[in-house]
């Protein structure tokens, strides 16, 4: 097997992505380099337990960092926490040289990218994704938010970091259902550029780091060069959106329903079986891959029973999506195994028939 280099950077457009061994010593002689008047370590309960003794052990210029915790979830994303944070780095003095380090999975770099974005009008952060789907997804790329009234991202601001660190040692102490989360985006990645990709993915032991990083790194460089194309999201990076739309309606319905509240992945895990379904309705797919893909995706992720009934409230939920304007469904849909079309005109009618596939499917599974 082909050693990986020591240091990878991808470039995202905006901000470069950092990969391998040597990244985080990467990051210790940028500080030297930037001097911030104070540096400022942002994470959860969990990563400020996990990972940040070894940040500190590979990155010794934040030993003197002051860290901000906020507690595990996606309840973070709130305007409450927001202010607690502001609030904070006020009481410090935080001028707009100082760097707030973001320790974490996406909650972190999506609540963190906001506060630096927002605070004093924009001061430096820098993103150290922790989870999988941090690293694949969502620490790269400048869109930063918080939730309101139970809708996701709906207060945000585009903010690029100056740099996103990419050290998948830190995932040793991430859980399975964690981990499975994050394989999600990567399956996406490969479904909408790469078959490579997603054969590679298909095919890899999961849980064993060794295997994993390269296609953390091929991952990481898809959702680079999507970002890079369209860094305010106005037309290609539309491409990242399959699965999502039906994904983010069925992700929250899980959160209100008797069953068992989904995570983002598996929500879109979900979607994408749906959205692979539609894909060849239209006649954009052929049938066997759609199977292929049905089949990997239900073999990853535990089903998720529906009642015909709850179409109605998903479809409602889908509404509320910022993806969606004027009352119609634009779908991101595919064309074969690594490669899609965006803006696909759908129904509600056939966003109900796709639901319906999926509960079948999983009845007879
Ligand atoms: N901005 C974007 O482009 C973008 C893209 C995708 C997702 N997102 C957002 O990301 C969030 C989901 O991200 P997530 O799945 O990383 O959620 P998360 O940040 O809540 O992390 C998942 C869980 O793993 C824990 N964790 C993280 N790293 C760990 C580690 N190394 N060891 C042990 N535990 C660890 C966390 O504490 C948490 O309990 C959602 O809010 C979603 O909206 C944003």
């Amino acid at each position: 097997m082909n050693r990986l280099p020591e240091v990878e950077t991808i470039d995202a457009g905006a901000h470069p992505v950092v990969l391998g061994a040597g990244a985080l010593g990467t990051f210790n002689k940028r500080i030297g380099e930037l001097d911030p008047s104070a540096c400022f370590i942002l994470g959860d309960e969990n990563t400020l337990r996990h990972c940040l003794p070894e940040l500190l052990a590979h990155v010794p210029r934040l030993r003197d960092a002051e860290t901000i915790g906020v507690p595990v979830g996606e309840a973070s994303k709130s305007l409450s926490v927001c202010s607690d944070i502001w609030q904070h780095l006020t009481d410090r003095a935080a001028d707009r040289e100082a760097l707030l380090v973001n320790l974490g999975g996406g909650v972190v770099t999506d609540l963190g990218g906001f506060i630096a974005g927002t605070f004093k009008r924009g001061l430096h952060c820098v993103h150290v994704p922790t989870s999988l789907m941090g690293m694949v997804d969502a620490g790269i790329g400048g869109k930063t938010g918080i939730d309101l009234g139970g809708v996701k991202n709906v207060v945000g601001v585009f903010h690029d970091p100056l740099a996103v660190y990419v050290h998948v040692p830190f995932l040793k102490s991430l859980g399975k259902r964690e981990l499975l989360n994050g394989v999600a985006e990567m399956i996406k990645h490969g479904l909408v550029r790469s078959a490579e990709h997603w054969n590679a993915v298909s095919n890899a032991p999961l849980h064993d780091l060794g295997a994993l990083e390269p296609l953390v790194r091929r991952s990481a460089a898809i959702k680079a060069e999507v970002v890079k194309e369209d860094p305010r999201e106005k037309g290609p990076r539309k491409l990242l959106n399959f699965g999502h739309t039906i994904g983010h309606g069925i992700e929250a319905y899980s959160w209100e329903g008797q069953q068992r509240a989904l995570f983002h992945g598996e929500a879109i895990a979900i979607g994408m079986i749906c959205e692979a379904w539609l894909s060849c309705r239209a006649g954009l797919l052929d049938r066997e891959s759609n199977d292929r893909i049905a089949a990997q995706l239900l073999g990853l992720y535990k089903p998720f029973s529906l009642q015909g009934s709850e179409a109605h409230r998903i479809i409602e939920l889908m509404r509320n999506d910022k993806k969606n304007s004027g009352g119609q469904f634009r779908f991101t849909l595919l064309t074969g195994i690594g490669s899609a079309q965006v803006d696909v005109p759908i129904t509600a009618a056939q966003v109900r028939e796709a639901l319906e596939h999926y509960r079948l499917l999983v009845k007879e599974g």
